[in-house]
């Protein structure tokens, strides 16, 4: 845990969005930056994170600690990219030995019921704060129901990045982000506040784009309308979102039940979403070029895709609550099926 004014952030997943968000934070002199890398270690531990970002590309490197940055890699890519010095490189939380003030989950959302356990060794329940930027809903439910006391801060960004291989990162211009607490009624809600505002004023150092939001749960549900569309749709039919839309007469109207269907739920979970919202992302989408999905790179990658926390939750939570969902139940499990299959295939 931090001391003399310094904060101690750990980032969980340190995949595209992981690399961008660890960036942004390590730009504050405050943050003692950590980072817990899996298939991207060696490459990480040896170079730290090797940013090549379209927004922020041109600011000064960081002078890199360990071994020689000439070695690893040529001047002339120096000139053009950030490289990110993390304090620490950790294989797991257990491997870390310490308490961290912010544990920033930028995993994927897969098996998100074990996380938490896994993140026990670093958080103090009644000093940790969690930040999860992920995209689903329901992604918050797990950290509750273990760490009870805790202050959780959930982002939905559109920030858009890959990582072209391990321990680099590159961003496209999107960025945006939008934060908020996931309210805890058990906590002192004065400390949450300086929590949130914090962890805003943190971001703010790192000049990303972003707005703290009073019901974040609105933007969650409202991005997962986007995601339960496009995700699955291009990933079932591996055609890009204009090729999907413009397949059949019917591909734009069943793509418009699908969208409904999430919102009926969102609203019977009192989350106050309109079926306007239908129009804007068709719209939104037709003004794009035409893209394929993070899913879809998954499935071409044989990894598995957030199923779950995109189609799974809305469905389920529907059928809790009575909310018909016919479109949805079918996308949803055969996409299951699919992940699987994919999971089998990597013996996850
Ligand atoms: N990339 C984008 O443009 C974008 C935009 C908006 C939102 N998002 C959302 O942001 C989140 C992160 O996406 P990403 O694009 O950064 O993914 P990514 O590049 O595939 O990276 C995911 C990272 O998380 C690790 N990981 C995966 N599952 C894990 C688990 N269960 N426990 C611990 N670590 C795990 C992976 O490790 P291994 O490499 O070892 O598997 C990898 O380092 C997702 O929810 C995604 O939907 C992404």
């Amino acid at each position: 845990m931090a001391t003399n004014n310094q904060i101690d952030v750990l980032v969980y997943g340190l995949g595209a969005i992981g690399s961008f968000y660890a960036f942004i934070l390590s730009r504050s002199p405050r943050v003692r930056l950590s980072v817990i890398a899996r298939s991207n270690y060696e490459p990480v531990k040896a170079h730290g994170i090797v940013m090549n970002s379209e927004n922020h590309g041109q600011h000064v490197v960081r002078p890199f600690r360990g071994k020689s940055r000439q070695s690893r890699l040529p001047e002339e890519s120096l000139r053009l990219e950030h490289m990110v010095s993390p304090i620490a490189v950790f294989r797991s939380a257990a491997e870390a030995n310490m308490k961290f003030d912010y544990i920033i989950c930028t995993h994927k959302a897969i098996a998100q019921d074990a996380v938490p356990a896994q993140l026990a060794p670093v958080a103090d329940e009644e000093t940790t704060t969690f930040v999860i930027i992920q995209n689903g809903v329901g992604n918050e439910d797990p950290f509750r129901a273990r760490f009870p006391k805790t202050t959780i801060i959930s982002c939905v960004t559109w920030t858009g990045g890959v990582q072209p291989e391990p321990g680099r990162f590159a961003q496209i211009k999107s960025e945006d982000m939008q934060v908020g607490l996931f309210p805890n009624e058990a906590a002192d809600h004065l400390v949450e506040k300086r929590r949130l505002d914090e962890f805003a004023s943190l971001l703010t150092q790192g000049k990303t784009v972003f707005q703290v939001v009073p019901n974040i749960q609105v933007q969650r549900w409202e991005k997962v309308v986007w995601n339960a569309a496009w995700n699955s749709l291009t990933t079932l039919t591996l055609l890009d979102t204009h090729s999907w839309l413009d397949s059949s007469a019917d591909a734009t109207p069943l793509t418009r039940r699908l969208m409904k269907e999430v919102i009926d739920v969102a609203k019977k979970c009192n989350v106050p979403i309109e079926y306007e919202l239908i129009d804007r992302l068709i719209a939104k989408i037709r003004a794009l070029p035409p893209i394929g999905s993070s899913m879809q790179n998954d499935y071409k990658a044989g990894k598995p895709m957030e199923v779950d926390i995109i189609l799974g939750t809305p469905f389920k939570k529907g059928r809790e609550m009575g909310v018909p969902t016919p479109t949805l139940e079918t996308i949803y499990l055969i996409l299951a099926g699919v992940n699987l299959r994919l999971m089998k295939e990597s013996q996850l």
